[in-house]
């Protein structure tokens, strides 16, 4: 590959949400603010959605990693579970044992019962849930009840929801309504900017271990820029495919040719309005009419 190529010690725009990559950009930056500040008031839900690749998961990791300590925090990766194992798994979460054949209202009280006993030893439970858009209605209903527990001050347990624009939709829904209304603190992702765009790159090429932040010239990162619509996981497929491409022709810059090869290669980038060849042709056309004006007009 063209790690020594380039100079990088490690791959710069590998997929998986690593945390050892993270750039405080605008928007992730202020969604751990709002995270941070709805988890110490103790608030029951709390909702981060965002379109595909924006950079939920990779928040959700953030936030786990940087949990003040009086939180227990219980993971659901994918939460496409029905209410029973929507129970399990948070017994699961919670460190509970328990016999195989108890039914669910048993369940319910001994995660009621943790939760209370965890609570006396001044610990409340985020329960976190990414893709949050695949969770079943009566399973969000059972979420709710369980957010009904709390002491005087604060919930038992607080739920944070990650997911795609369509748990908006869901939520909508007149029977979500007072799930809905207990939302009190959301946040979307919106994709990043030009500069942003840019300050990414930079960052996680640094990261991997470039000094040089020119590896990519300013043509090449604008063709980027418009192509992932500044969503992040399109901008490190394309900036992986250009380096690449640039390694295979033994580059040293990544330029325009190489961007615009990798967005060709993407099936969900946006391509180019305009092929690439057509500011020259509109260009000889101009000319072409000019000089035909000139002639026309009897030329010199
Ligand atoms: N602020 C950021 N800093 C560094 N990398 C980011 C940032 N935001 C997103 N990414 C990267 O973009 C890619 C997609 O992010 P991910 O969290 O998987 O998106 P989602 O869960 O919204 O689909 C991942 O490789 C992730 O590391
Ligand atoms: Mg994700």
């Amino acid at each position: 590959m063209y790690l020594q190529h380039f100079g990088l010690r490690e791959m710069p725009f590998a997929l998986t949400p690593n945390t050892g990559f993270f750039f405080a950009l605008a928007p992730h930056a202020e969604a751990l603010q709002v995270l941070q500040t709805a988890l110490q008031t103790g608030e029951g839900f709390i909702k981060v959605t965002g379109e595909v690749g924006t950079g939920k998961t990779l928040i959700l990791r953030k936030l786990l990693n940087d949990l003040p300590a009086p939180l227990r925090c219980a993971y659901l990766p994918n939460p496409c579970l029905s209410p029973n194992e929507l129970r399990w798994a948070l017994a699961l979460e919670l460190g509970l044992k328990y016999s195989a054949n108890i039914d669910q209202q048993q369940l319910t009280s001994l995660i009621q019962h943790q939760l209370m006993a965890l609570a006396a030893h001044g610990h409340s439970v985020v329960l976190i849930l990414d893709e949050a858009q695949a969770l079943p209605q009566e399973s969000l209903e059972t979420l709710r009840l369980f957010t009904n527990l709390e002491t005087e001050s604060r919930k038992l347990l607080q739920v944070v929801l990650f997911g795609q624009p369509e748990l908006d939709e869901r939520l909508a829904s007149p029977e979500l309504r007072q799930l809905r209304q207990r939302i009190t603190f959301s946040y979307r992702l919106r994709p990043l900017n030009r500069q942003e765009i840019e300050a990414y790159v930079q960052h996680r090429l640094k990261v991997a271990g470039l000094s040089d932040t020119g590896l990519f010239d300013s043509a090449a990162i604008a063709a980027i820029a418009r192509a992932s619509r500044g969503i992040p996981r399109l901008i490190n497929i394309l900036a992986h495919k250009a380096l690449m491409l640039g390694f295979g022709e033994g580059l040293q810059r990544i330029g325009r040719r190489q961007a615009l090869g990798a967005i060709r290669d993407t099936e969900d980038a946006s391509k180019p309005i305009w092929p690439n060849w057509l500011p020259v042709l509109s260009l000889s056309c101009l000319m072409a009419a000019a000089m035909g004006l000139w002639w026309r007009g009897g030329g010199l």
